[in-house]
């Protein structure tokens, strides 16, 4: 069966804030885009998703949007969007924007004027509640990022409710005029042109029409005090009954456009996440974030060969034949990949997520193995982190992509005052320029992965099947038709041998070896060290 182009696409995503600015102002924007379209073209991927560019105050940098159908001045404008739409199909890539559902940000026209009365047209577009008859809350939810899911305002003399910050009201889409202006933003950007949706926050949008309490976790130890949320049993507000008819509906007005994707942030268990693939007619893609940890970031603890092999091979059980898998390694909202499993391990897991079955998502900076920031508490940005401490920001994983050595990593032009979150200091080593002129470096690993992926059959569309193997190893072979690949990674840092399964010749491997396959199918792997075998 002929692929779709998502299924044989490797995705990237794109934070544009700080990915490359091009206006000296210290925070990256669009026409920094446009700027790198050629380098993404080098390092071979098909698709770029972009984290929001539309009108913000930035409380929660960009996912709290004033406009939907517009660019932040500070991206650049409509017409900067158009442009790199253009020039990215000029040079076949596809783009994806994300599409925030379940909130505005509490300066949108609509919450504007929604807040000022309670009989105005839109009233009934936020969710508004009052107080309870002693004052209080009217329920115990709590926000993700800490705190209370409801503040007061004073106009209407009621709470609103909000899943975020309180500057990101949540959207009433039990009201049919937010569900239609809504769909009408998704027509808006098919339109102009774009190949698809990232939906934020999926889950979250339909919820319980009472909005009952919800019930507490009696063992919630080493949530923040103010982690209201974190205390708490998401079974009114996440997930609830209905959300599966609201998708579809997103569906179908993406599917009034020919060949476009659709994929949905979803961050729960396996079972309740492969309920989104709907009939087919849901998301294309669920994200799996099951190499991240499912449904927070996998304590490096546990990170192992098992723990990966058995996150794999149960979500390869589980997917139905129509069902089509993905993996992400990394996003702007957890740690950076190369420090979650530690650096020594950043080329084993590129070879892993560009050798399992289905389409792969990496992270902008994750090809050059960009490590966590180094922030201090003074550098928090970001308002989980402001609101649940640093162990909880996610600036980590956003500082500016580091381009060259340069004083500013090639980030910003010279002269640029500053750059909106510190530039790693490791950037005179570890820059793109740096890894795209060695042939050993990670960098030309990922592209060479890619390279060999986009060639492979058995890599795009063949079966997938694990094997025993020693401890901390994971061995599994992919196979289409006549090619028959195996992959064999060692995440031990020592050296370990390994019978293969099936006996061939090495095609690949993460630290450019000469062939490390002996004639008796025995292999001995470095530590960290993954191969791919060609069997013969
Ligand atoms: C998920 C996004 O990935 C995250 O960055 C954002 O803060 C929340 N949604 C709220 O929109």
């Amino acid at each position: 069966m002929a692929l779709a182009w998502w299924q044989e696409a490797v995705f990237y995503q794109i934070y544009p804030r700080s990915f490359k600015d091009s206006t000296g102002n210290g925070i990256g924007d669009l026409q920094g885009v446009i700027d790198k379209l050629d380098y993404l073209v080098e390092l071979g991927v098909d698709a770029i998703w972009l984290s929001p560019f539309y009108p913000s105050p930035m409380n929660d940098f960009g996912y709290d949007i004033s406009d939907y159908t517009d660019v932040d001045p500070m991206f650049g404008d409509l017409e900067t969007m158009d442009q790199l739409i253009a020039e990215a199909h000029r040079r076949n890539l596809k783009v994806l924007i994300d599409y925030v559902p379940n909130h505005t940000s509490d300066e949108h026209a609509w919450f504007q004027e929604s807040k000022g009365s309670r009989d105005n047209p839109k009233a009934d577009w936020y969710i508004w509640k009052d107080a309870k008859s002693d004052g209080s809350l009217p329920n115990n939810w709590g926000s993700i990022f800490g705190g209370p899911a409801w503040t007061w305002n004073e106009e209407r003399q009621q709470y609103y409710f909000h899943q975020f910050e309180p500057t990101q009201p949540d959207l009433n889409w039990r009201n049919p005029d937010v569900k239609d202006a809504m769909l009408d933003v998704v027509r808006f950007w098919l339109k102009r042109g774009i190949d698809g949706l990232r939906m934020d926050v999926v889950i979250t949008i339909w919820k319980h029409p009472d909005m009952p309490d919800q019930p507490i976790i009696e063992d919630a130890s080493g949530r923040a005090e103010n982690d209201i949320f974190g205390k708490q049993e998401q079974i009114y507000s996440m997930h609830y009954d209905g959300i599966h008819a609201l998708i579809r509906e997103v569906r179908d007005t993406l599917d009034e456009f020919e060949d476009r994707v659709m994929i949905g942030e979803i961050w729960l268990g396996l079972e309740e996440r492969l309920t989104y693939y709907g009939d087919g007619d849901e998301f294309h893609m669920p994200f799996n974030f099951d190499l991240l940890g499912g449904t927070s970031v996998v304590d490096p603890k546990e990170w192992s060969a098992d723990y990966v092999r058995t996150s794999v091979d149960r979500y390869e059980d589980a997917l139905q034949t129509s069902q089509w898998p993905n993996y992400v390694l990394g996003n702007h909202d957890v740690h950076r990949v190369a420090t979650r499993v530690g650096e020594g391990q950043a080329r084993l897991v590129a070879m892993l997520l560009l050798t399992l079955r289905g389409t792969p998502t990496i992270y902008n900076g994750d090809e050059i193995g960009m490590i966590n920031g180094d922030i201090t508490e003074a550098d928090i940005q970001d308002p989980q982190g402001k609101r649940l401490g640093i162990h909880m920001t996610r600036d980590y994983s956003r500082t500016p992509t580091q381009w060259d050595d340069s004083d500013l990593a090639g980030f910003s032009p010279e002269g640029t005052a500053s750059t909106w979150l510190p530039i790693t200091s490791d950037y005179k080593e570890r820059n793109i320029k740096a890894q795209m002129s060695d042939e050993n470096s990670l960098w030309t690993l990922h592209q060479e992965l890619i390279a060999f992926r986009k060639t492979s059959p058995a890599l795009l569309s063949g079966v997938y099947q694990s094997f025993d193997s020693p401890e901390d190893t994971f061995i599994y072979s992919r196979q289409h038709d006549d090619e028959h690949l195996i992959i064999a990674l060692n995440f031990n840092n020592q050296e370990k041998s390994i019978a293969l399964p099936l006996q061939g010749e090495m095609v690949m491997c993460t630290h450019n070896n000469s062939n490390v396959v002996s004639s008796d199918g025995v292999v001995t792997l470095e530590g960290n060290q993954g191969i791919v075998i060609r069997v013969n």
